[in-house]
C-alpha cells in the first residue's frame, strides 16, 4: 500500500461499520484554550459536552494536527528522531454516545491484524489504571481489561504479556487543562527484529523507536474543569487517533509488515518522497550535493556531517509541512501567540537549511511544491491558497536571512564562553531575531547550556520599558478596602438613551490629573475595542458638567472624566446623562466601516486576513490586519469599490446579545481573543458577522460614504489601512477637490487634462533646467577663463587669488577646479565666496605647486585662520569657511 492507500483503506473501514467520513478541520482551533488544532477530537468537542447535537452518530476523519506549544509540544524533538512531527495527520474513528469501548477496541484490532495483516504478537495494549497516591481520577479500566483480554486469548496470546497497565501520564487522555477528556486505551507495535513478546514488551512507553504507539482509544466520559475536578458526562463517548505517518512509515520500511529488520521512520513513507528529493535537489542547486541516509543521531552533541545532514533533511520535511498548512490555515508567522510559533519552526527550518545544508535563502519557498504534491489532494486548500503560502514564506527568508548569517557569528562567539550568556541570547533573540528555543538548541548542538534566568530578566526589563511608556495615570478608586464595585450598566447602544439617561451618581474617583464621575448607569461608551469614549455633559442639580472623556476600568465601570468643577457632587445625586450625539454618530460610522473593511479584505485576499488591532475616532479609523504584502492601488481600489456598494445598498445592521457557545458557525470570532459568556454580535446585512461589543450604525447608508486613505506596513506581516467615513470622507474629498482644483486654475486645465498639462509643463520645466545647466556651464568656463587670466607668477608657480560668487560650495568647487584646469601646470588657485552671509573657501594646488612645497590644505589652514573660521583638506585639494566676511579680501590678497 502507499500512504494515500493506507489513508483511504482507514476511512473505507469504517465506513463500511456505518461511518460518516468528514474532512479535516482547520489547524485554528475551534475551542479558546488551544494554540492550534491538536487532536482529531477538537472540532467535535460541543457534541461531547452535550452543546451541540451531533448530526452524525459515528464519524471519522483525518485531521491536521499541530503539536508544537501548549500541553502537547514534540517540536524539541523533531529532526533528532524519526517518529515525531510538529504537523501530522491524525486517522481517527468517534462515537457520539453511540458505541463504546468493545465495538472500538475490537474494530480497532480487525482493522490492524485482518484488514492490514499487522502480525497479533507484535502489538501490545495498554490500559488505564489509576495512582491513587498521585490523586489519578477515576478507576482502573476493568472494561477494557477484560475485552483486550479476550481478543489476545482469541489470537493465542496471553493477556499478562500483552496488556500493560499506565497511569494518568500515559492513560488518561487530556485535549488541554480543560475540555473532554477520559482513560485510553493505546496500542503499541513491536518493531524489534525479533518478535520475542517480552522483549517488546520491555519497550513499551519508554520512547523506543523500535515499539511505538500507533493508535490511542479515549473513552471520553469526563469534563475536566478548571479548578483541576472532573465532571462525569451526560453521555459516553470514542475518540481514537492513529498517527498516520507512523503506520505508513512502519508499513513501508517493514515492506508490508513483514520485514522487520531495517529501522524503522516515518520519513520512508512515500508522503515525504517528493520534499525529500526536492531537499536534495537545491543542494546541488546551491553547489554542494548532498543525500539523505537516515542516520539517526543517539545524542545531541557530537553530530557527524551526515547525521547533521540526515537531521536538517528531517527537520526540512517536517516543517515544511507544517508551516505550508498552517499557513493555508490562515495562521501567518507574526510576533504573538500561536503566530510566534509558526515564524519559530519556520526560523528553525531557515537555520537548519542554512547551517546543516548550505542552502541559499529562499530555498524553503520551493519546498511548497512538493507539499502541495503530496498533501494538496487530501487537504485542497493546500491547492488553492498555493501563491499565498510562498508568499508568506518568502517574506520571512527574506527578513531572517537578513540576520541569521551574523547572528551565527555572534552565536559562535558567544559559545567560546563555555555558557550562552543570557546577554548573548538576548541579543540573538532582540537583535537577530532567534527565538529563544533555537539559541537553546545550537547550544546543545555543542554540550553549553544557555542562562535562561539571565535571559528572562532582560526580557523583563524590555517588558517594563514597554509598560512604562505606555503608562499614562493610574486609576484608584476612591471606595476603599475590598469593596466588591458593580460594573457600570451600559444602555447607550438605545439612541433615546444617548439623547437622556438618568442615573444617580455612585462614586467619584480621583487620579493625580483628572477627577471621573461614575454612575450606576450609562449611555457613555467607555473606551474599548479601539473606539474611543463618548464625550458630552451630565446635567447634576441644575449643572452643566462636561464629560471630557469616558474610559472604562477592570470591574468594568465607565469612569466620565470632568473638568475639574469647583465642586465635586456628592454620591448619590441624580443626574441627567447627554452624549454627544453628533461625535458619537461619526463613531458609530467609523466602527461599521471597519466592519466592511474586515468583510472586504477577508472576500479579495483571504481568510488569512484578521483584524489585529483597530482604532476608531469621529474623524477617522485605522484597520490593522495581518496579510504579507504591500496591497496594489488597484486592490485598494476594489476593497473601496466593495465596501462603498455595501453602504449604497443601505444594508441593516443588526446587534444582539447572544450565549457565546450559541453563535452562528459564520461568525468571526477569533480564538485567544477573550470572550464572555453573553456576547454581542454585530450583522451587517448577514454577509459580515462579527463578535463586538461596539456601536453601530443602524444601516449602512448612515456611513454615507467611506475613502481609504493610507495603506502601509506596520510590521512584518501586518499591514494598516486607514480611512474616513460619512462627513470626514466629504471634508476629505473636499479638501482634495479644492487641491485639485486649484492646481487646474493655475495650469488652465480641467481634471481631465490636468494630468496631461501637468506632464508637458513638466517636461518644459525638464528642458529649462537642462539648458540652464548647459548656460550654466558655459558661464562658469568663462568666468575660470576669465580668472586663470589674472594668474601672477611667483617663484615658478602662478598664483590665482579670487573673491568670486557662486550660489553654492559645489559650484565654487567646480570653478576652482575648471580654474587649476585652465591655469595648467604650476597652477595655485585660492578662491572665496559668499553665501548667505556666510564665507566659504577653496583651494587647489597642481601637481608641480605640490613639489614645491605647496599644499592646499595648509592654504586653506591659513586663510581660514585669518578669518577665525575652520578648515583643511589634502595636498591637491581643500575647503572651509566661516569667520569674518569682512577680512575675506585681505586674506586672499596675495
Ligand atoms: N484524542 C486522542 C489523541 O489525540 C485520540 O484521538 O491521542
Amino acid at each position: 500500500m502507499t500512504s494515500a492507500q493506507i489513508r483511504s483503506s482507514f476511512l473505507d473501514f469504517f465506513k463500511s461499520k456505518q461511518h460518516a467520513i468528514v474532512p479535516s478541520s482547520s489547524l485554528m482551533p475551534t475551542a479558546p484554550n488551544l494554540l492550534f488544532t491538536n487532536a482529531g477530537m477538537n472540532q467535535f468537542v460541543p457534541y461531547f459536552l452535550g452543546d451541540q447535537t451531533a448530526p452524525w452518530k459515528r464519524v471519522a476523519d483525518t485531521q491536521k494536527c499541530i503539536r508544537a506549544g501548549g500541553k502537547h509540544n514534540d517540536l524539541e524533538d523533531v529532526g533528532f528522531d524519526t517518529y515525531h512531527h510538529t504537523m501530522f495527520e491524525m486517522l481517527g474513528n468517534w462515537s457520539f454516545g453511540d458505541y463504546f469501548k468493545q465495538d472500538s477496541l475490537t474494530w480497532g484490532w480487525e482493522l490492524l491484524t485482518k484488514a492490514w495483516g499487522i502480525p497479533p504478537k507484535r502489538l501490545f495494549a495498554t490500559v488505564y489504571s489509576p495512582d491513587k497516591q498521585k490523586g489519578d481520577p477515576s478507576d482502573f479500566d476493568q472494561e477494557a481489561y477484560d475485552i483486550w483480554a479476550d481478543i489476545f486469548k482469541a489470537a493465542g496470546l496471553d493477556p499478562a504479556v500483552h496488556i500493560v497497565n499506565g497511569n494518568k501520564k500515559d492513560n488518561f487522555w487530556m485535549m488541554g487543562d480543560t475540555g473532554p477528556c477520559g482513560p485510553c486505551s493505546e496500542i503499541h507495535f513491536n518493531l524489534l527484529p525479533s518478535d520475542d513478546e517480552k522483549a517488546g514488551r520491555a519497550l513499551v512507553n519508554s520512547s523506543s523507536p523500535r515499539c511505538i504507539e500507533i493508535w490511542n482509544h479515549v473513552f471520553i466520559q469526563f469534563n475536566a474543569n478548571a479548578d483541576g475536578t472532573f465532571a462525569p458526562l451526560a453521555a459516553k463517548h470514542v475518540d481514537t487517533g492513529m498517527g498516520f505517518e507512523r503506520v505508513a512509515g512502519i508499513h513501508a520500511t517493514t515492506k508490508g509488515f513483514k520485514d522487520f529488520s531495517a529501522e524503522p521512520s516515518n520519513y520512508n513513507a512515500d508522503v515525504f518522497k517528493p520534499t525529500f528529493d526536492e531537499i536534495e535537489q537545491l543542494t546541488a542547486q546551491a553547489g554542494s550535493p548532498k543525500r539523505y541516509t537516515g542516520s539517526v543521531p543517539t545524542e545531541r552533541t557530537s553530530l557527524s556531517e551526515q547525521q547533521q545532514v540526515d537531521v536538517a533533511f528531517r527537520v526540512l520535511a517536517d516543517h515544511a509541512r507544517c508551516v505550508s498548512c498552517a499557513i493555508a490555515d490562515g495562521i501567518l508567522p507574526g510576533n504573538a501567540d500561536r503566530n510566534y510559533v509558526i515564524r519559530r519552526i519556520l526560523r528553525r527550518g531557515i537555520m537548519y537549511g542554512r547551517k546543516n545544508l548550505g542552502l541559499k535563502i529562499g530555498f524553503l519557498e520551493q519546498l511548497v511544491a512538493p507539499v502541495v504534491v503530496s498533501l494538496g489532494g487530501v487537504f485542497h486548500e493546500l491547492k488553492t491558497q498555493r501563491v499565498m503560502i510562498e508568499k508568506a514564506i518568502r517574506a520571512e527568508e527574506e527578513s531572517f536571512g537578513r540576520t541569521l548569517d551574523k547572528g551565527l557569528q555572534i552565536f559562535n562567539k558567544a559559545a567560546t564562553d563555555g555558557e550562552i550568556s543570557g546577554e548573548a541570547a538576548f541579543e540573538l533573540y532582540d537583535t537577530y531575531g532567534f527565538p529563544l528555543d533555537m539559541t537553546q538548541l545550537l547550544a546543545a548542538e555543542r554540550g553549553l547550556s544557555t542562562d535562561l534566568d539571565g535571559f528572562e530578566e532582560l526580557m523583563e526589563e524590555q517588558r517594563n520599558r514597554g509598560r512604562a511608556a505606555r503608562k499614562t495615570d493610574v486609576i484608584v478608586a476612591s471606595t476603599e478596602g475590598d469593596a466588591v464595585v458593580d460594573a457600570t450598566k451600559f444602555v447607550g447602544y438605545e439612541i433615546d438613551a444617548t439623547h437622556a439617561t438618568h442615573a444617580r451618581l455612585v462614586d467619584v474617583v480621583k487620579t493625580e490629573k483628572d477627577t471621573y464621575l461614575v454612575f450606576d448607569q450609562t449611555p457613555f461608551y467607555g473606551e474599548m475595542g479601539g473606539q474611543v469614549g463618548d464625550t458630552g455633559h451630565a446635567l447634576i442639580n441644575g449643572v452643566k458638567i462636561d464629560i471630557l472623556d469616558t474610559i472604562k476600568d477592570k470591574s468594568g465601570r465607565h469612569l466620565h472624566k470632568i473638568g475639574g468643577p469647583a465642586s465635586v457632587p456628592a454620591v448619590g445625586t441624580s443626574a441627567t446623562l447627554h452624549v454627544d450625539f453628533n461625535r458619537r454618530r461619526a463613531i458609530n460610522r467609523h466602527h461599521s466601516a471597519a466592519h466592511l473593511i474586515h468583510w472586504a479584505l477577508r472576500k479579495m485576499l483571504g481568510t488569512h486576513v484578521r483584524q489585529f488591532g483597530t482604532h476608531k475616532t469621529p474623524d477617522r479609523m485605522r484597520f490593522d490586519f495581518t496579510h504579507f504584502e504591500q496591497l496594489t492601488q488597484a486592490q485598494l481600489k476594489e476593497c473601496e469599490q466593495l465596501i462603498n456598494e455595501k453602504v449604497i445598498d443601505n444594508s441593516p445592521v443588526v446587534s444582539a446579545e447572544i450565549d457565546y457557545d450559541k453563535k452562528p458557525a459564520d461568525v468571526l470570532a477569533f480564538f485567544g481573543d477573550k470572550y464572555g459568556k453573553r456576547v454581542r454580535l454585530v450583522d451587517i446585512g448577514g454577509f459580515s458577522k462579527e463578535l463586538c461589543g461596539g456601536t453601530h450604525v443602524t444601516t449602512t447608508g448612515e456611513i454615507g460614504v467611506i475613502k481609504i486613505v493610507a495603506e502601509m506596513a506596520i510590521a512584518a506581516g501586518t499591514r494598516r489601512i486607514e480611512a474616513v467615513a460619512g462627513q470626514a470622507a466629504l471634508d476629505f474629498i473636499a479638501h482634495e477637490e479644492a487641491a485639485l482644483k486649484a492646481v487646474n486654475a493655475r495650469l488652465s486645465s480641467g481634471p481631465h487634462d490636468v494630468a496631461a498639462k501637468l506632464e508637458s509643463v513638466l517636461n518644459h520645466q525638464k528642458e529649462l533646467e537642462k539648458k540652464l545647466k548647459a548656460f550654466e556651464a558655459k558661464a562658469s568656463a568663462g568666468l575660470a577663463g576669465e580668472l586663470a587670466t589674472t594668474a601672477v607668477t611667483k617663484d615658478g608657480l602662478k598664483w590665482v587669488s579670487a573673491i568670486v560668487t557662486a550660489e553654492n560650495t559645489e559650484a565654487l568647487r567646480s570653478l576652482g577646479s575648471q580654474v587649476l584646469h585652465k591655469v595648467g601646470a604650476g597652477a595655485v588657485v585660492q578662491l572665496g565666496a559668499l553665501m548667505d552671509g556666510k564665507v566659504s573657501l577653496v583651494a587647489y594646488c597642481s601637481p608641480e605647486a605640490i613639489t614645491a612645497g605647496q599644499s592646499a590644505g595648509k592654504l586653506i589652514g591659513g586663510l581660514a585662520g585669518k578669518l577665525g573660521g575652520k578648515g583643511g583638506g589634502k595636498p591637491d585639494y581643500a575647503q572651509g569657511g566661516g569667520g569674518d566676511a569682512t577680512k575675506l579680501a585681505d586674506a586672499l590678497k596675495l
